[in-house]
């Protein structure tokens, strides 16, 4: 089949699109990457062509030899990804130390793979291994409200997730783990990967402070979900605080309630 009409590249470019829509990708902001199943890649070999240049990915993922990942391009637009896959998104080799990677698909008009490849490869490295295989997604956005809150709540994990958790009664539900917090970095370097990952070990959720926002998902449905959660959460944190700031809240022990009657692995640390 053509690599345009696989239903990964529409799950990819529905994603993108409705998240351009959300106000979450200015510009080139953000980022998304696939880990693409064997046999999806196989369903597609048509349209691939032989690896022609192999570059250094920034970082080594031994755990990722052999895989391909669909990615969006450095600096190419999220809005324009649906209109012109071939144009902003790449399907990536990795080699087999899981030190380079080469373009086996897309940017037909040249570019590479985000800037941000070495953060999302670790990430998924990680994941990979956390769920067996399952996670596949690796995103990230710029939601407005999430980078406000940057600016104003101490960059700390623990007043993070106590904030976004006390915004919606199901939050905690779909992020009981929390939400870990990277402080400022220049983003696309091996620092911020190293520093992300290491949250992303505790937490499927991480904040760049002054930048965004960095999430995983075993689908596209969830990595967007996740974001779109978190970002709603954050929208009426920055709401409550306009309106003069929270007078009354969840109380401690509705959250260990509510945690008991869902059922779910509440991360109580992050409560006082
Ligand atoms: P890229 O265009 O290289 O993906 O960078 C966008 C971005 O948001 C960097 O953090
Ligand atoms: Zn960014």
């Amino acid at each position: 089949m053509d690599i345009l009409n696989a239903p990964f590249m529409e799950s990819f470019k529905r994603l993108t699109s409705d998240a351009f829509k959300k106000g979450w990708h200015e510009r080139n902001g953000g980022n998304l990457t696939y880990r693409v199943p064997a046999e999806e890649v196989e369903s597609v070999k048509e349209s691939l062509h032989p690896a022609e240049q192999w570059q250094p990915i920034g970082n080594t993922v031994p755990d990722l030899a052999g895989e391909y990942f669909l990615v969006t391009g450095s600096g190419k637009y999220m809005r324009n990804v649906e209109i012109a896959p071939e144009k902003n998104v790449a399907l990536i080799e990795i080699d087999a130390k899981g030190e380079n990677y080469a373009i086996r698909w897309g940017l037909v008009d040249g570019g590479r793979p985000t800037s941000e490849l070495p953060t999302h490869l670790a990430a998924h490295e990680l994941k990979k291994k956390m769920t067996n295989g399952k996670n596949r997604i690796i995103y990230h956005a710029h939601p407005t409200n999430l980078i406000a809150l940057t600016f104003v709540l101490p960059l700390e994990d623990k007043a993070f997730t106590r904030e976004l958790w006390e915004m919606a009664t199901e939050d905690p539900v779909i992020f009981p783990e929390g939400i870990g917090v990277v402080p400022w970095m220049v983003p696309g370097g091996k620092e911020i990967a190293d520093a992300s990952v290491k949250l992303m070990e505790k937490y499927r959720v991480v904040v760049w402070s002054h930048h965004g926002l960095f999430v995983c998902g075993d689908d596209f449905d969830e990595a967007f979900g996740l974001m779109d959660t978190v970002e709603k959460a954050a929208e009426i944190c920055v709401k409550v605080l306009s309106m003069g700031g929270k007078k009354q809240t969840i109380p401690r022990d509705g959250f260990i309630q509510l945690a008991k009657d869902f059922n779910i692995d509440l991360n109580t640390e992050l409560l006082d």
